[in-house]
């Protein structure tokens, strides 16, 4: 049924079709109608004192401003991370900003953190029936410079912290100027010191423990990997989310829309995230858990990403070409593979 929606959605350009989408979910979901798409087997994951039904999630990005999450909560997904919501609102880049490149299932995004701001997030979260694991991710504005970006993410924490079972540290968009330096030495040293002493201080404040994750790009050379590892070892950060989209553009070389500038998702990205997973995973062990984010598009692909590393898997690119019944399909993979 999806592979007839989905034509007549690819009709439309890609931002219409999104916010279509996500209103008809809503609207499903208030009929009740959405838990019957379901199928999404038991297999239940406890990390981080969070106990995730199924280890399949749900990507930040689709849900920037928290206004669906608890309709997308109903279609299965073992959690769901909302965001990159950053402190003001801010229209993000100018359209056309998505591109889809179908003939790889793969999209080309310039987004740039299109938002609703912080305070709209947290509005959302107040009202939230959604009774599953709920990530905030953060980020910063286009408007503050790099040098201050942590005072954008301190803003963040400590607007989320109350609402959110995980909060995920994005320095990994392709689409904001600058902002992936920060995921090198000194500069993410420190923007990761200051994290981790306001989530203690918040953990005291709230009485409550949040996990902090730091969501990394798949652009980064084995030895950088090693590196943010390191920093990530020493800081007790509690996770890594890899990867974000790539710059790299090898994979759909030739493509009408392959010069377009922005973060390459889907399937053309499997194997450069699933790389980035392993190469951390033979640093962080089992010691600090990884969410792994990347070109699934089949339950093939997610069982790569456990085998490589991750305990969690995420999906964004794959979800829209192939519905919700990738859902499903990951999570069954996943755990007949974890049987075997
Ligand atoms: C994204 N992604 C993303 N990631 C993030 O941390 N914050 C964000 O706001 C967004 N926004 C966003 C918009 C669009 C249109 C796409 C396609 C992707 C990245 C996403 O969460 C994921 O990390 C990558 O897309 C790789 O996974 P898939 O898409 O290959 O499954």
């Amino acid at each position: 049924m999806y592979d007839l929606l989905r034509s007549l959605l690819f009709r439309l350009p890609p931002e219409i079709a999104h916010d279509l989408s996500l209103g008809a979910i809503d609207l499903a979901s208030s009929l009740n109608l959405a838990g019957t798409l379901g199928g999404v087997p038991d297999d239940p994951v406890s990390l981080w004192n969070l106990e995730f039904p199924n280890p399949v999630g749900l990507a930040a990005g689709l849900d920037k401003s928290g206004d669906h999450f608890n309709a997308l909560g109903k279609l299965g997904f073992g959690f769901v991370e909302i965001g990159t919501v950053t402190p003001k609102p801010q229209p993000g880049n100018p359209a056309p900003r998505v591109f889809r490149l179908p003939e790889y299932e793969a999209i080309i995004n310039r987004m740039g953190f299109n938002n609703r701001g912080v305070d709209h997030l947290v509005a959302r979260a107040r009202r939230r029936t959604y009774d599953g694991v709920l990530g905030i991710n953060i980020g910063k504005n286009a408007a503050t410079p790099v040098e201050n970006a942590v005072d954008d993410y301190v803003i963040g924490i400590d607007r989320v912290f109350p609402y959110a079972d995980y909060v995920a540290i994005n320095i990994s968009s392709p689409n904001t100027a600058g902002l992936r330096s920060l995921q090198h030495g000194d500069e993410l040293e420190s923007l990761l010191e200051t994290m981790k002493e306001r989530q203690a201080a918040l953990a005291d404040e709230h009485g409550k423990d949040v996990p902090l994750l730091v969501k990394i790009a798949p652009d980064l050379e084995d030895e950088e990997i090693a590196d943010i590892a390191g920093i990530v070892t020493r800081l007790e950060i509690d996770g890594v989310i890899a990867t974000n989209t790539t710059v790299a553009r090898d994979a759909v070389a030739g493509h009408r829309y392959a010069d377009q500038a922005g973060g390459l998702s889907g399937a053309p990205l499997q194997s450069a995230s699933t790389h980035v997973i392993a190469a951390l995973y033979a640093e962080l062990g089992d010691d600090t858990p990884i969410i792994g984010v990347g070109g699934i598009t089949d339950g093939d692909s997610a069982v790569e990403k456990i085998e490589a590393g991750a305990r969690l898997v995420q999906l964004y690119t794959g979800f829209i070409y192939h519905g919700p019944a990738l859902i499903a399909e990951a999570a069954r993979a996943i755990a007949s593979a974890r049987r075997a």
